[in-house]
């Protein structure tokens, strides 16, 4: 019998849950030294089903430690995407004998109303815990904020806009953003509305974000916006905005499509609140092209690695940079370091990882980009390929030998991101968990999440190139088991 967390492609330093169905992460807040990670949940099958808020809790982003289930459906529905905030001052009422706090605020997802056909199936609810998020009550006037008739009405991200003393609430409403703001949580008003002409629109507009970041003391807003389809390389993904906002109306610099993660599978990604300046990413590791039909069979379905978000200005203009967060390193084992690797055709490295049991992070600098790829592979003749196309100036991931990929038509394939610089030099890290590599290229400004399903672990190491290339610096770190 197989012991949790132990199971074939099980990620091991990524979070899933301890058994059952995972899609997007929820109410991502810091509180007393703890990341919260709440998230989409249903805890009797592997396929989505009546969705509930799973509950997970680290110190660090990085191990995890699963709690008991924080939301349950009730009659005003299921428990959609939303967040979190910390109501310092008590705003809400909720707070009591100077406990401060913590406020959900959710969508009621009606499957009933949905079944009738009618457009108002989703409102927006809020629930409070005042024991550290291990107990929830929901607020008895729920819904807070009621359907004015649109079929998608959902994904509410709400922030504290200390100007005003308000919050603001960031909400998908089908095809656009609508902004709304209230003093209390509990009453709230419109103020504006963002995006039918902006941005890419090959689906319905998910689990939106608004966040402050500073570029050269200078501040933007961002504003994320997951899309479903309609993504770069298929299926679900994240774009953003970059502009201002006045605590009414968004503003954006431009209204091209700038995508956050150009891989398959990193979907319904948002930030924690209550962070301060610093800004943590998480996304859900997975696509609704078939998220349902992975060949996982205790659990299905894991999150991203958390990633800081920087501005970097770069051709131009003025991008999102993500970079796996430096917590990681909590849970690094030992560090091979090699300089000057020439590869001259190929070289094979699959001594050097041979002891990382498929967990680690490889970090290569070129001094002079050109084309390369590196491939993970196994004895039974599985390979994935992670490389640079210098005629196209691409980065590439391609699964389509790198094991299961009959369970849905769309998995196999070669995705491709564009490289966001026109630096001659070149920094890259690629994080490699089982069944699941993200690659952050050029400080973090191209990004790509792709899972597969070998039959055994990817435990050989290859970069092969068609010119001479050399590798100033090639390190490699293992990473241990956050299960442990
Ligand atoms: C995004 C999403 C959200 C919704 C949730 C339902 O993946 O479709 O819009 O709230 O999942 O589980």
């Amino acid at each position: 019998q197989k012991k949790t967390y132990t199971e074939q492609y099980r990620p091991q330093v990524h979070f899933s849950p301890k058994a059952h169905w995972i899609n997007d992460p929820n109410g991502m807040v810091y509180f007393n030294h703890t990341y919260h990670l709440f998230f989409q949940y249903y805890p009797k099958d592997i396929v989505w089903g009546p969705m509930h808020w799973g509950h997970a809790v680290s110190k660090d982003l990085v191990h995890w430690k699963e709690l008991p289930i924080a939301l349950y459906p009730d009659s005003l529905g299921y428990i959609f995407s939303g967040s979190a905030v910390v109501d310092s001052n008590n705003t809400s009422g909720f707070g009591k004998k100077g406990k401060i706090p913590m406020v959900a605020v959710f969508t009621h997802h009606d499957p009933k109303g949905e079944k009738a056909g009618t457009e108002i199936f989703q409102n927006q609810s809020i629930a409070y815990s005042l024991d550290n998020g291990n107990t929830w009550t929901k607020y008895n006037g729920n819904p807070v904020l009621k359907n004015p008739g649109i079929r998608d009405f959902r994904d509410p991200k709400v922030m504290w806009y200390a100007p005003e003393k308000k919050w603001v609430m960031t909400l998908a409403t089908q095809d656009h953003i609508s902004f709304y703001s209230a003093s209390d949580l509990k009453s709230w008003k419109k103020e504006s509305e963002f995006g039918i002409k902006a941005g890419a629109h090959g689906g319905v507009w998910e689990c939106p974000d608004l966040f402050p970041l500073k570029l050269n003391g200078k501040t933007y807003w961002i504003l994320v916006v997951n899309l479903n389809p309609g993504g770069p390389n298929g299926g679900s993904a994240t774009q953003y905005f970059v502009g201002s906002f006045d605590g009414n109306k968004f503003t954006p610099v431009d209204s091209n499509t700038r995508w956050l993660d150009y891989g398959p599978d990193e979907y319904a990604g948002i930030t924690w609140s209550n962070t301060g300046s610093r800004k943590i990413f998480l996304g859900w590791m997975s696509n609704w092209q078939y998220a349902n039909q992975v060949p996982t069979q205790v659990w299905r379905n894991a999150m991203t690695i958390p990633r800081e978000l920087e501005l970097q200005q770069s051709k131009g203009k003025v991008l999102l940079a993500s970079k796996p967060v430096e917590e990681l390193k909590n849970s690094y084992t030992k560090t091979i370091a090699l300089k000057q690797v020439q590869v001259d055709k190929t070289i094979d490295l699959s001594s050097k990882i041979s002891s990382f049991k498929s967990q680690y992070v490889l970090k290569l600098r070129l001094k002079q980009l050109q084309d390369y790829s590196i491939k993970l592979s196994n004895k039974n003749g599985e390979e994935l390929l992670i490389g640079y196309d210098a005629g196209k100036d691409q980065y590439f991931i391609d699964r389509t030998k790198a094991g299961k990929t009959d369970f849905q038509k769309d998995f196999a394939g070669r995705f491709t991101a564009p490289r966001l610089t026109t630096a001659k030099n070149s920094n890259i890290t690629i994080v490699v968990d089982k069944t699941s590599v993200e690659l952050f290229a050029d400080g973090g400004l191209t990004t790509m999440t792709v899972v597969y399903f070998p039959s055994g672990d990817l435990s050989n190491l290859a970069v092969t190139a068609s010119r001479k290339l050399n590798i100033d610096n090639f390190i490699i770190t293992g990473l241990s088991s956050i299960w442990k």
